[in-house]
């Protein structure tokens, strides 16, 4: 049994997913490079450190680090790098390494070549969690996993499904996995930027927007989104620039970061709200 998991990154997501993994009865180690969630996590009975060398061999590594958008618009996965050189130090073949993060496609394959040699077993599981309802929308919710080959998908079931009973949705390649978490972060972030858009064009022509889009959500196949004060959070705004990035000649999505960044001026100068 994987039975020595460490979980790399202990912020938002790898936080809660370290005290479900010990919760489970596994034995629970975490790294970041953050002494406060060192701390946090301490209080918490989980062994962490932020020093890698105090890290034991593990049967599984969790990661769970930041990504990052870049000034140029451009994703920075340097974190995801990072952790997987320190764990190539430590890893075997029968290895399992989950890369939780947000990643775009191709980034699981090149660190399973490139810094494995293909030799530890790598999937990807991106993460769904809403720290709003962090019960119902957290570490035990309908995930979706992608593997860079058979035996790793065998070892990632083993361990998300049977170890730990999280309900999977199994995609036939990793790459699939990595497009399924941006594509649904910037479906949402395009759901929204049309709901703002539809406030400014009722409210410019004096029309109650919330009374249009009740309105219009009578309709069986119909769901407009609330427009509050901009697209906000860490996660959307980056995760549609990163499809984005795959697609330069793009429309859509283009279009709708230009419509939230119109939206915030626009709520500026009507009601002076500043974010
Ligand atoms: N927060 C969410 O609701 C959410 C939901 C789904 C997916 N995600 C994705 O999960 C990932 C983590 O998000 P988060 O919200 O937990 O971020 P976070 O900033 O709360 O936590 C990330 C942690 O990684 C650590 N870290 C950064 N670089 C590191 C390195 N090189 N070595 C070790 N530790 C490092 C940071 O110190 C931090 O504690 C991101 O890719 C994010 O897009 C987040």
């Amino acid at each position: 049994m994987d039975d020595k998991v460490c979980v790399i990154g202990l912020g938002e997501v790898g936080f809660p997913t370290a005290i479900y993994i010990m919760e489970r009865g596994l034995e629970i180690w975490g790294y970041d490079i953050d002494p406060n969630v060192i701390e946090r996590a301490k209080e918490r009975k989980i062994r962490a450190t932020t020093n890698w060398n105090e890290i034991p061999p593990m049967d599984t590594y969790v990661i769970c680090v930041s990504t990052f958008i870049k000034e140029d618009e451009t994703p920075d996965l340097s974190p995801i790098f990072d952790v997987c050189e320190k764990i190539s130090q430590k890893a075997t073949s029968s290895t399992l390494v989950s890369i939780e993060s947000t990643i775009i496609p191709g980034t699981s394959k090149k660190i399973w070549k490139e810094i494995f040699n293909e030799d530890v077993k790598l999937v990807h599981v991106p993460h769904r969690f809403w720290r709003g309802d962090p019960v119902r929308y957290g570490v035990k919710q309908l995930r979706v996993i992608g593997a860079v080959n058979q035996e790793s998908l065998d070892a990632g079931l083993k361990f998300y499904r049977d170890i730990l009973g999280i309900p999977l949705h199994i995609v036939s390649s990793v790459e699939i996995a990595e497009m399924s978490k941006i594509a649904e972060n910037a479906y949402r972030y395009v759901q929204i930027a049309f709901a703002e858009e539809l406030r400014m064009i009722c409210e410019n022509l004096e029309l109650d927007f919330e009374e249009v889009r009740r309105a219009c959500n009578t309709k069986w196949n119909i769901k407009i989104l609330e427009a509050r004060d901009g697209i906000g959070g860490h996660c959307l705004p980056k995760d549609i620039r990163y499809l984005d990035y795959l697609a330069p000649s793009n429309t859509l999505l283009k279009a709708a970061i230009l419509v939230d960044k119109q939206y915030r001026e626009w709520l500026k100068t009507k009601f002076r709200v500043i974010r």
